[in-house]
């Protein structure tokens, strides 16, 4: 058989394959995102995220040190409150959770990056990532609340926001409140391109989150669309995102690479909770293996495109990094 061109002859050992490897992997893309709670001496498990918990302000430190360990040295700050209303106030109250868990963990362990997670929904009663007005958010009113919120987590000692709460302008907002009080050079990550999702029901379960009725399809993207996100993620720009997200991740392939070829930002992707949840389930009935599985995952949303990978497997990948069973 005559045959020059033969693929095959690069994929003949680990080695060659290694060499020739196109999307290469590093553990200062990873982020953690964890749930702060109100409470001492609390550790308590997620029911539909096994091996995730809540942790109270007293208890987070272990978990910082150990990702700090395993070489992941950015989180993601989400809080839940023990109380809420209509308003949300606990977003953005100088003794509100989140902001305690900036303030102290800054102390504790100052070489991790602290990233807070800007929306209303942990706080509000009903669960809406907005104020109300009927039964719909009031976009512009909630813009101010959410300016407030990330002005009072940067205050408090985070090192960047990320809004996620999908409100049209909130980008342009924040940027505006944070230059206002001086802080020019923190940087703005916006979960641009969000969709309603149903992959995000086990974060619901773990911030208490869900709306208590309706749904979030007024503000968060239609899952059909492609070019909207396109749109969205050039808005963000234009109001001053240092950082674009598409999140979910898994099934948004497509989309983290058409927004990393039409934006000049870094782009992050999140896995959200259902993919952790889907992957833990199957693992544990002994149906795929967990470590190959978040490897692949992990390795597409790079090869995708994504800068910044925000995963619940975080430290898993660290470890499976540092082994270089994905590299
Ligand atoms: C808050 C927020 C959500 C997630 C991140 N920030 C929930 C939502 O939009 O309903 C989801 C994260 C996950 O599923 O892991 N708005």
């Amino acid at each position: 058989m005559e045959l020059t061109i033969r693929p095959r002859r690069l994929r003949s050992s680990e080695t060659l394959r290694k060499m020739v490897r196109e999307t290469r992997v590093d553990k200062s893309s990873l982020v953690y995102p964890m749930f702060v709670a109100e409470g001492e001496n609390v550790k308590e498990e997620i029911p539909s995220m096994p091996g995730q918990y809540r942790y109270s302000i007293d208890r987070m430190e272990e978990k910082l040190e150990e990702l700090m360990d395993a070489g992941v040295n950015s989180v993601m700050f989400f809080g839940i409150p023990d109380r809420k209303d209509e308003l949300g106030s606990m977003a953005y109250a100088l003794d509100g959770i989140v902001q305690k868990a900036f303030q102290r963990a800054k102390r504790q362990v100052p070489g991790m990056y602290l990233i807070g997670d800007v929306c209303m929904c942990e706080y509000t009663s009903h669960g809406h990532c907005g104020v109300l007005k009927g039964d719909d958010v009031d976009n512009d009113k909630t813009l101010e609340l959410l300016a407030k919120t990330a002005l009072s987590q940067v205050q408090a000692g985070a090192d960047m926001v990320a809004p996620s709460d999908m409100m049209d302008g909130r980008v342009g907002s924040i940027r505006r409140i944070l230059d206002a009080n001086g802080f020019v050079h923190t940087p703005i990550m916006a979960y641009s391109v969000k969709f309603a999702s149903a992959f995000y029901g086990p974060f619901r379960d773990a911030a208490d989150s869900a709306p208590a009725f309706g749904d979030r399809k007024t503000y968060q993207m239609d899952f059909h669309n492609r070019r909207e996100a396109l749109r969205e993620a050039a808005l963000d720009v234009k109001e001053g995102a240092d950082i674009v997200m598409v999140k979910p991740a898994m099934a948004y392939g497509d989309l983290i690479r058409e927004i990393k070829d039409s934006v000049h930002v870094p782009v992050a992707s999140y896995s959200v909770s259902g993919e952790y949840a889907m992957v833990k389930a199957a693992a544990e009935r002994g149906w795929l293996s967990e470590e190959r599985i978040i490897c692949e995952m992990a390795a597409c949303a790079f090869r995708a495109g994504t800068d910044i990978y925000i995963t619940y497997f975080a430290k898993e990948l660290a470890e499976c990094m540092e082994r270089g069973l994905i590299g």
